[in-house]
């Protein structure tokens, strides 16, 4: 177990991990990969914009199968797409969507994209992300990528100098990065620590007696990932949370520690709702595994977590404005408060309630089955190579869709390359200092993929 200081952990770029990962790795692991004014917002001239023509469905979804879910992707049939889940490509609903929507703001943006219509359209898709993940609108801020929400809620939470968070060194860089800028602001103390030695042989009490360990009465915040991009471990988010609750009985409100969840590879691969999780901030895009519009994402927060928060950037919301105007500071939905202003890409963001109904038709569990199906495969096909190592480990309490392994001799980008080059199979190394082979199945590939996948690792030795 590391403590890092104020200063922050060593693990981001810019710190020694900047030289070890070349720029390469890092492009080809594709890790860095309206308001108006409200009083003109409401719209007396609506009768007069052209409608854009309703977003059709395609004709040939057929949610129940397959083939014809996978027939709504354009993504070319030339490779199988096991990094698919890192930016998504949109189904041709989606698509349809955000055509629908740009129609109307390339038509007239003054008037189809501010005030009232953003409020509205806004509000439709928090209501399809609360539907989705079991919770209310109100608790959903709109950000534009899991980033922005992770770095949204670690700079905003309210914590004073001395105040600790307590993070892992397995953490993808947006959190590492967020911490650094926070404890560089204003003193909060990051103390980072080791979850396990190898994350193939992990348990889910050794787990959470590590996080619990290494929390004491300085500490309000646990920073971690429901499903870790570097080795596909997934936390055991729920008995962290557990024991969480155990510590927080004996404290003071203001004095609880929050369960901050990265949550970009579970969701939408996972078939859970926010209770069952059991954290207290939920940060995600969804234009991953959900394979919404690009460009889009949210923060859930419980009701004593957006308590303890302070937005950082003003929103373009109905009460923020009221409150400018009138010189009363806004109260409201903490989401909304929260949810960054300025014009965004509407098109995208409005469309997001489609990528929703698009994963409900297929339905989340068969969704998440699928994901299961397919990573269970080829984890028991790579753990029947000797030249393979298994990264990830092979349980779905520990697992979700990502796949992590080594193949001896080789590093991961030649692995990747080979895979690209001689078998048309998109996969990634991992952009960590450690770094490995990943691939994630999910509703872009299928069952013939995952043997194929296995067939060409086999060629490897
Ligand atoms: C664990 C993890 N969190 C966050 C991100 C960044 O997500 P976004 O592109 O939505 O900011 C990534 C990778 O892209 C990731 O692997």
């Amino acid at each position: 177990m590391t403590d890092q200081g104020t200063q922050g952990t060593s693990h981001g770029p810019g710190g020694a991990v900047a030289d070890s990962v070349d720029r390469r790795t890092l492009l080809r692991g594709s890790a860095l990969a309206g308001a108006g004014v409200l009083a003109a917002g409401c719209s007396t001239a609506q009768a007069e914009i052209p409608s854009p023509k309703a977003a059709p469905n395609s004709a040939r979804f057929d949610p129940r199968n397959w083939e014809s879910i996978r027939a709504q992707f354009s993504l070319t049939r030339r490779y199988a797409h096991f990094s698919a889940f890192m930016l998504a490509s949109h189904p041709a609903p989606v698509s349809a969507a955000i055509k629908h929507f740009r129609d109307g703001l390339d038509s007239f943006p003054q008037q189809y994209g501010l005030g009232m219509d953003d409020f509205r359209r806004s509000d439709d898709v928090r209501k399809a992300l609360a539907g989705y993940i079991g919770t209310k609108a109100e608790q959903i801020a709109l950000t534009d990528s899991a980033t922005m929400g992770i770095g949204m809620v670690y700079a905003g939470l309210r914590l004073r100098a001395g105040d600790e968070v307590v993070t892992t060194e397995h953490e993808f860089y947006s959190t590492h990065e967020a911490l650094r800028l926070r404890a560089q602001a204003d003193g909060v103390v990051v103390r980072t620590i080791k979850l396990h030695d190898d994350p193939a042989r992990a348990s889910a009490d050794q787990l959470v007696a590590r996080l619990k360990a290494a929390i004491t009465a300085k500490t309000r915040v646990v920073a971690v990932t429901w499903v870790y991009s570097s080795t596909g471990l997934k936390l055991p988010v729920k008995q962290v949370a557990a024991a969480l609750a155990e510590i927080n009985r004996r404290r003071d409100e203001q004095e609880r520690v929050l369960l901050c969840v990265d949550g970009v590879h579970g969701f939408a691969a996972e078939d859970v709702t926010m209770q069952d999780l059991g954290c207290d901030f939920f940060m995600t895009s969804t234009h991953k595994w959900l394979f919404g519009p690009r460009g889009t994402g949210f923060v859930w927060g419980g009701p004593e977590a957006w308590a303890r928060f302070q937005p950082v950037v003003p929103s373009f919301s109905m009460p923020a404005f009221t409150g400018w105007l009138t010189g009363r500071p806004p109260t409201g939905a903490p989401g909304d408060l929260a949810t960054p202003g300025g014009y965004h890409s509407f098109e995208h963001r409005w469309a997001l309630a489609k990528a929703v109904e698009f994963h409900q038709a297929i339905g989340k569990a068969r969704v998440a089955a699928r994901i299961r199906s397919q990573s269970d495969r080829l984890k028991e096909g790579l753990a029947g190579l000797g030249h393979v190592r298994l990264v990830t480990p092979r349980s779905a309490e520990l697992s979700a869709g990502i796949v992590c392994c080594a193949v001896e001799g080789l590093k991961p980008e030649e692995v990747v390359g080979r895979l690209f080059e001689k078998h048309r199979i998109s996969a990634a190394e991992t952009p960590y200092r450690e770094s490995f082979v990943r691939f994630g199945p999910s509703i872009v590939t299928d069952p013939r993929e995952v043997e194929q996948v296995i067939r060409a690792m086999a060629t490897l030795r």
